[in-house]
């Protein structure tokens, strides 16, 4: 049986489309929204407006450039959650006009879900290695951080998570509190390849467990800055690379601190990272000193799969059809994650 699914992502601020035939990726295409750059962070009416107009042709260039017509479509699935509301709307009333149009089944995907089984997409072009079950995920975005436990695709146990700000708040305000634009992670990264990790220390929390606290690191830098900056007025300028380093050291830290302890706790060696933060070069990094130290088996999924992308609700939707999950066109957004 072949089966075209085409996933629509709209929880935040990219809209994105992409078809999947079965679990291979045909095509993946994302509209990002530059419209925030100038607010420092996501603005939630501005992001639906954006979603309204890019939803059409983000999907028509999806299906285009997998190659076939609408008509072969079998599923569309969608994002059903957790996400800005409005931004979830646009996508949820366009999967339901499209299958109801198609006569074909609808399916809710949820987002964290599909970050994780975003390691489960074949692409012709990538032959990356899939994890076994049960794997660990650590899933680092913009507003999540978890460790969760995969039993099997749709068996997942969340072992532990964040009980302030999530990883990637936690780069974008450090970002921010040092002068880079929104979303500042990626920015952060570039900087530190230049910058000597270990040249500042940051306060790490004292956590039990296997949650996380990012809230009082923020303040811990905007104090060190503070004073700094009393001191010499230019500090952050003419120290950019070292700070963003010595954060990105730390943030890294905590997350890998954590992982090890939920590996040792579950006995599981088979970890896995997922979301907007493990596109991270220092994460990714520290990653693999895991498997070269703790012999873990270790998955880090390509960028365009780390970051929100439309593949990783295509690939969960098809898992869903296989299963026979479908959604009726009562079905309506939730902007915290159930499962
Ligand atoms: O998964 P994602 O694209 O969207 C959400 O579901 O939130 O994650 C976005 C987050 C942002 O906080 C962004 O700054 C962060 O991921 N991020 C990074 C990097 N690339 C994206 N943080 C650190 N280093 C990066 N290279
Ligand atoms: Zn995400």
């Amino acid at each position: 049986m072949t089966v075209y699914t085409l996933g629509i992502e709209s929880s935040c601020d990219d809209t994105a489309a992409a078809v999947l035939r079965n679990d291979v990726l045909l095509s993946n295409v994302t509209a990002g929204q530059d419209v925030h750059k100038n607010f420092g962070g996501v603005v939630p009416e501005l992001a639906s407006r954006a979603h309204q107009q890019n939803i059409i042709p983000v999907i028509e260039t999806a299906i285009q450039k997998a190659n076939i017509s609408k008509n072969q479509l079998s599923a569309v699935a969608f994002t059903r959650g957790p996400g800005l509301l409005g931004s979830l709307l646009v996508g949820i009333s366009f999967a339901k006009s499209l299958a109801l149009g198609l006569n074909i089944p609808l399916i809710a995907v949820d987002h964290l879900q599909a970050h994780i089984l975003a390691h489960f997409i074949r692409n012709e072009e990538l032959s990356n290695p899939i994890p076994h079950f049960p794997f660990l995920c650590l899933t680092v975005s913009g507003g999540h951080t978890q460790i969760v436990q995969v039993n099997s695709r749709f068996n997942m146990e969340i072992l532990g998570q964040t009980i302030d700000d999530a990883a990637g708040e936690a780069f974008d305000k450090a970002a921010k509190i040092m002068g880079l634009p929104y979303p500042g992670g990626p920015m952060v990264d570039n900087l530190a390849a230049a910058g000597d990790p270990h040249k500042y220390s940051f306060a790490k929390p004292a956590i039990p467990g296997l949650d996380f606290s990012f809230s009082g690191l923020k303040t811990s830098i905007l104090y060190f800055l503070r004073d700094r900056l009393k001191e010499d007025d230019q500090f952050i300028e003419m120290n950019k690379a070292d700070l963003c380093a010595s954060v990105q050291r730390t943030i890294v830290g905590i997350l890998i601190d954590k992982l090890k302890l939920a590996s040792a706790q579950t006995g599981i060696r088979e970890i896995a990272i997922a979301g907007g933060v493990s596109a991270n070069s220092g994460l990714r990094k520290a990653l693999l000193n895991g498997r070269d130290q703790y012999g873990w088996n270790v998955f880090i999924p390509a960028i365009q799969f780390s970051t929100d992308n439309a593949a990783m609700i295509g690939i969960t939707g098809y898992f869903k059809f296989l299963n026979g999950d479908f959604s009726d066109q009562t079905v309506v957004p939730y902007a915290r994650s159930t499962f």
